[in-house]
């Protein structure tokens, strides 16, 4: 495995070179100093402060240089949400915080390490859609973080191409592709489009419906920008007052998209009520069943079963069967004929 370390300092190189041992090839550059990048590097490691601007603008344009490498892992100092937004928008494919320890890093690399027919058409495009999906959303995080107003067109944009991607080639290549390339919540947010998609298209929605859903997807946990990580990505159980902080965020998505062009009334409603349930046991409005939008019951049956089969470091995957199984025992919280169609899509699409 040929790997390639891009840092601002020469002692975070040596850092990572004694963590990666002899097990792998390895080569380095000094950022704003050096720009021999490698060409075909199975995985770029970047270890740069992502505080300072000029090198950020230094890594943009080192960036074409490593594009081609399966896996972008950037190491932070700070595990912060907006130096992880930052990290995504310049194309990471993972987030790791320091301290970083050789075994993660390494196990990262191995674990990881996808068999890719790389001349796989179908791969390379649910690749490029999940690159640009991540990227999209790593740029509205950023935007609320900074408060600065959240880029509609490019989220839709983005939202259209998972779309497509599904249409053309099913949800089973887009969940894998997702799950081998992105994590946290992009990987979520990424998961949860390409099955309401995939949803949408097997209850034959409406072009209008379909747009509405997939950008509601898109957008549908934006308010998790507020939620610091450590909160968020915590392994195992929660703290009532760490579990009360997460359930803010769908009134806090509520609140930063209200009043922004482009979105519409549904999608508001979808992104502060995609976890109510139709018994009333939901939040944040304990709405019930009637106050329940049919857009909104689809994106909650996708977001659920997305949730349950991402894959975190911490836990394996659930297998998609599974899943479906704990949907279907989720009685009186979701519409049953909605469950029962979601069958196809969970099992086989
Ligand atoms: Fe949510
Ligand atoms: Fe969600």
């Amino acid at each position: 495995m040929l790997l390639h370390i891009v840092a601002d300092q020469p002692d975070r190189i040596s850092t990572l070179r004694m963590l990666l041992g002899s097990q792998c090839c390895v080569s380095s550059s000094l950022l704003r100093k050096e720009n021999n990048v490698p060409k075909n590097c199975d995985a770029a490691i970047v270890s740069v402060c992502l505080r300072d601007a000029d090198n950020i603008t230094a890594l943009k344009e080192l960036a074409t240089k490593f594009k081609g490498a399966k896996r972008k892992i950037f190491i932070l100092d700070q595990k912060a949400r907006l130096s992880a937004a930052q990290a995504y928008a310049l194309g990471a494919t993972h987030v790791l915080f320091n301290p970083v320890t050789g075994r993660s890093l390494l196990s990262l690399l191995a674990e990881r390490n996808p068999v890719e027919p790389a001349d796989d058409a179908a791969c390379q495009g649910a690749r490029g859609a999940a690159s640009a999906g991540a990227a999209s959303l790593a740029l509205m995080f950023s935007a609320v973080l900074k408060g600065q107003p959240v880029d509609v067109a490019d989220a839709r944009t983005a939202a259209f191409r998972i779309s497509d991607c599904v249409a053309e080639e099913g949800l089973s290549d887009w969940l894998v592709t997702v799950r081998r390339h992105h994590e946290g919540t992009y990987q979520h947010c990424l998961l949860v489009t390409g099955t309401a998609v995939a949803f949408g298209l097997h209850l034959g929605l409406t072009e209008v419906d379909m747009e509405r859903l997939y950008s509601a997807a898109m957008f549908h946990d934006i308010g998790k920008a507020k939620i610091p990580l450590a909160v968020l990505d915590k392994p195992g159980r929660l703290e009532p007052g760490e579990r009360a902080l997460i359930e803010t965020h769908p009134a806090a998505g509520h609140a930063i998209l209200k009043g922004t062009r482009g979105i519409s009334a549904e999608i508001l409603h979808a992104v502060r009520h995609h976890h109510e349930y139709l018994d009333g046991s939901g939040y944040p409005d304990a709405l019930c069943a009637d106050s329940i939008s049919d857009l909104v019951r689809i994106l909650t049956i996708a977001d659920i079963f997305a949730a349950l089969i991402e894959f975190r470091q911490y836990r394996p995957a659930m297998p998609r069967a599974q899943a479906y199984d704990i949907l279907c025992n989720m009685h009186g919280k979701l519409e049953a004929p909605l469950v029962k169609a979601f069958k196809e899509v969970a099992l086989n699409r």
